[in-house]
């Protein structure tokens, strides 16, 4: 109980410099040739892209899963039971009819589960910087940022990285860490879905780590391995402003909505075993504030000289990093005047960024309830 009161404080505490663990690479134990092929690849999976390009492997993958023997990573049943939208969601009936043979969750059952997932944050505080908030983040990220508002593919609905083909892309190395941490949890609660659980995971790690409100409402249903979006859908951090816009508009999002997001950087850290990148952005990995922005614009920032990926750092701790997707946001015009906005003011960050990350987290979802059915979960004590 002690321990988990002291990382309840660390996660709420003021940053210092002495809460952070360094950037000692956690599991660098791998060859050589995984880490330059993680480097080449970037953050998208040059590998997968040529597989997928080989010929109809998703329709052919679907066929598979049509014929009842798809391959799931979780060894899920072809289809699940939608979840259906809670009444405290939903306006309110007309008819006063309700199904008594279907389970309805409330507003309350969702506390719950966000209750858990709190829980296991406090309890399980061995994990990287000591808290698996910041790669619950990344899961609720890279599973709503495949949208793609031309065809209405990807989003958040479908849980869809569940599957090899899209667990597997370069992008989402290293996330089976947080579906592992989430699935006890699904277990206990049955009822909701992945693709659910899977944003509210991360809307909960981020209150939980200091950050701002998010509003969240329940409604995404899991898909079965047809709906794996193609690799490539997700930035690229080797490459420039043109990449960025090109894949962010894509999903709908306009320049100030990118630096916000980005803003999301503020927690965790590169592993050279997953994206070929080494170390963290801030000096406080498991507490959200605007540091990110700060630091990009007091530190000066060098190329890091290494036998990996372009990445920098900073010149004169060493011990922290940046992106080059993260460095364009302080050379290019159109993205500067809002980290400046930022590295001044926390709560404009916080309240712009809340906004972002609900909608991120709602792309692509077929929603029955409208935007009043969304709540604020109320934190861990
Ligand atoms: C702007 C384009 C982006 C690029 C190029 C990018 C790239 C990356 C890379 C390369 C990593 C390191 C992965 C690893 O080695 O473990 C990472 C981690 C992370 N990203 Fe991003 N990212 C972007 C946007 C975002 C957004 C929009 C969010 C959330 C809103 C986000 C949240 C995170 C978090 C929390 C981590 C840390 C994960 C951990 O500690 O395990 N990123 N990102």
């Amino acid at each position: 109980m002690a321990s988990a009161r002291s990382l309840t404080r660390a996660l709420r505490s003021v940053p210092t410099a002495s809460t952070f663990k360094t950037a000692t690479p956690r599991q660098v134990d791998i060859p050589c040739r995984n880490a330059n092929h993680a480097f080449r690849r970037g953050y998208a999976s040059q590998r997968h892209q040529s597989l997928n390009s080989k010929g109809a492997i998703l329709s052919g993958v679907a066929a598979v899963a049509v014929l009842g023997t798809g391959y799931y990573v979780y060894g899920l049943k072809p289809m699940q039971l939608e979840t259906p939208i809670p009444e405290s969601f939903k306006a309110p009936s007309t008819s006063g009819q309700k199904n008594p043979t279907i389970f309805t969750p409330t507003t309350q059952d969702y506390q719950k589960v966000y209750d858990a997932i709190a829980k296991k944050l406090i309890d399980e505080d061995d994990y990287d910087d000591g808290s698996y908030g910041p790669v619950l983040v990344r899961l609720g990220w890279h599973s709503s940022g495949t949208y793609d508002k031309l065809t209405k593919t990807g989003g958040s609905n479908g849980a869809t990285m569940r599957f090899a083909p899209e667990g597997d892309h370069g992008a989402n190395a290293g996330l089976k860490a947080a579906r592992d941490f989430l699935e006890p949890v699904k277990e206990q609660f049955p009822w909701i879905t992945h693709s659910d659980l899977w944003t509210l995971g991360a809307t909960c790690a981020i209150q939980e780590m200091g950050g701002p409100d998010i509003a969240w409402r329940p409604g995404r249903s899991d898909r079965d391995v047809a709906y794996c979006t193609p690799d490539g859908r997700l930035p690229d951090a080797s490459k420039g402003s043109d990449h960025l816009r090109g894949i962010f508009y894509r999903m709908g999002f306009n320049d100030q909505e990118i630096v916000a997001l980005s803003g999301a950087h503020a927690l965790g850290r590169c592993h050279t075993d997953r994206s070929g990148f080494e170390g963290p952005w801030t000096f406080s990995p498991i507490t959200m504030t605007n540091d990110y922005f700060k630091l990009l614009l007091d530190e000066e920032w060098d190329y890091r000289n290494w036998n990996g990926p372009r990445q920098f750092q900073d010149n004169k701790t060493k011990t922290l990093m940046m992106l080059p997707t993260d460095v364009v946001l302080i050379k290019d015009e159109g993205f500067r005047p809002h980290v400046d906005r930022y590295a001044k003011d926390q709560e404009e960050f916080f309240k712009e960024f809340s906004e972002v990350i609900m909608t991120l987290f709602e792309l692509g979802v077929p929603f029955e309830s409208g935007k009043e059915a969304r709540n604020v979960f109320r934190r861990t004590e």
